[in-house]
C-alpha cells in the first residue's frame, strides 16, 4: 500500500524549490487531506532538517521530501563564453562552480528522519541509494520524463514514478539533459508509462483544474500533482515580481539562460536575450543566482526566473486550503459530467 492510497484527496502539491515550497504550504496541502512536499533543492542537509521539524509543528500528517540527484561538472570550456557575456552584461555575477546539493548529508537525513515519501528528480539513485531509503521506512518516488527513464527507475527499484509532461513549470525533472532531448506531453506520457506498470503514478504538469485532475486520474495516475496553480497561495513563499507575471496572459517557454539546465518559465527579457545559454547545470545557477537575489529584492521580473507551467493564468491568490478544496470538487464534478455524457450520449 503506498501513501498516496491513505489520503482523502488525491493531490498532491508539487515540490518547489527556491522559496515557494515553504513548511507552511505543505502542511496545509497535507491538512487538507492532499500530500504536502518540502523540496530540499539548493538547501543544505542542515536547513532542510529544519525545514522538516518546522513542517512538523504544523502538522502530523504524511508528506514528501524531493531531493535534486547530483550530476557530473560540465567542461568550462563549454560555458566560459556565456559566463564572460553575463558577468560583463550585468552587475554582481556569481562563480559558476560545480556542487552536488548536498547529497550525501541528504540521504543520512533521510535515513534519521525517513519522511514517508521521499522523491527524486534530476536523476535516477542507484538501486543502492533506493535500497537505503526504502530501508529508512520512506517510499521512493523518482521523477521521469519519457517511457524509458521509468523502466530504469523501476529496475532501480522506485516504488512509484512522479510523471512529468512537458507542460510543467520549472526544471525538466528528467535523468538527462540534451540539445535534443525527447518532450513528452503528459497525457501521451502517462499513458505509455500505466500501460507497463502497476506502481503507483503521480501526474505533473499543466493540471490547474479540477477537469485536469480527473483527467490525469483516467488516464492512470493515483494522483495528480500540482505546482503552478500553488504559487499564488498566500503560504507559498513565491516572490512578489513572479506572482504578478503568473497573474497575466504572458507565454511560457523554455529556457537554460538561468541555471544551465531546461526548464520553463514565463517569458522575459533575460530569457529572450539569452536563447543560446550553455548545458551546465549547476554552474550556470551559479553565475546567475546573484544576480537573480538582487533583481527579486528590486522587484524586476525581467531578470528572475519565472518558473511557470503552461496554464499559470489559472493560478488563483487564495489560501492553499481552498486551492485544493477546489481542485477535488472540480474533480468530482468534471468526472460526473464525463459520466453523464457517456451514459447519456452527446445530444
Ligand atoms: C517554482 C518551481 C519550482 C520547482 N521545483 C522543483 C523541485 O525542487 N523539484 C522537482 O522535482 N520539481 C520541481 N518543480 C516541478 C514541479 O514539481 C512539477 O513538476 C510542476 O510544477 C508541475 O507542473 P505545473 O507547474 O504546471 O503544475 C518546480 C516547479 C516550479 C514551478
Amino acid at each position: 500500500m503506498s501513501v498516496l492510497d491513505r489520503l482523502e484527496v488525491p493531490i498532491v502539491l508539487a515540490p518547489l524549490a527556491g522559496g515557494p515550497s515553504t513548511p507552511e504550504l505543505a502542511a496545509a496541502v497535507s491538512e487538507g487531506g492532499g500530500l504536502g512536499f518540502l523540496a530540499a533543492g539548493y538547501l543544505t542537509a542542515a536547513a532542510t532538517r529544519e525545514r522538516i521539524a518546522a513542517l512538523r509543528e504544523l502538522t502530523a500528517r504524511p508528506y514528501g521530501l524531493n531531493l535534486f540527484v547530483p550530476g557530473a561538472p560540465s567542461d568550462p570550456a563549454s560555458y566560459g563564453d556565456y559566463a564572460r557575456r553575463v558577468a560583463a552584461e550585468r552587475e554582481g555575477a556569481g562563480e559558476p562552480r560545480f556542487e552536488d546539493d548536498d547529497w550525501a548529508a541528504k540521504l543520512a537525513l533521510v535515513e534519521d528522519v525517513a519522511p514517508p515519501v521521499v522523491s527524486f528528480t534530476f536523476g535516477c539513485p542507484s538501486a543502492g541509494e533506493i535500497a537505503r531509503v526504502r530501508a529508512a521506512g520512506s517510499e521512493a518516488w523518482v521523477t521521469v520524463t519519457s517511457p524509458q527513464e521509468a523502466e530504469t527507475a523501476l529496475a532501480a527499484g522506485a516504488d512509484g514514478l512522479a510523471v512529468q509532461g512537458s507542460e510543467a513549470g520549472g526544471h525538466r525533472g528528467g535523468f538527462t539533459d540534451a540539445p535534443d532531448v525527447a518532450l513528452f506531453s503528459l497525457l501521451p506520457l502517462l499513458q505509455l508509462i500505466a500501460a507497463d506498470t502497476d506502481k503507483p503514478l503521480v501526474a505533473a504538469g499543466g493540471i490547474a483544474t479540477g477537469g485536469a485532475v480527473a483527467a490525469a486520474l483516467c488516464a492512470g495516475a493515483s494522483a495528480a500533482a500540482v505546482g503552478t496553480a500553488f504559487l499564488r497561495a498566500r503560504e507559498a513563499g513565491t516572490p512578489a515580481a513572479h506572482r504578478e507575471a503568473l497573474a497575466t496572459d504572458r507565454p511560457t517557454g523554455f529556457t537554460r539562460a538561468f541555471t544551465g539546465r531546461l526548464a520553463r518559465g514565463i517569458r522575459n527579457r533575460f530569457m529572450d536575450e539569452h536563447p543560446d545559454a550553455p548545458l551546465a547545470y549547476p554552474e550556470i545557477h551559479h553565475l546567475t543566482s546573484p544576480i537573480r537575489r538582487a533583481a527579486r529584492e528590486a522587484g524586476d521580473g525581467e531578470s528572475i526566473n519565472l518558473w511557470a507551467g503552461e496554464a499559470h493564468a489559472l493560478a488563483e491568490e487564495r489560501p492553499a486550503a481552498e486551492i485544493l478544496a477546489g481542485l477535488a470538487t472540480g474533480a468530482r464534478e468534471a468526472l460526473a459530467r464525463a459520466e453523464r455524457r457517456l451514459s447519456e450520449g452527446a445530444p
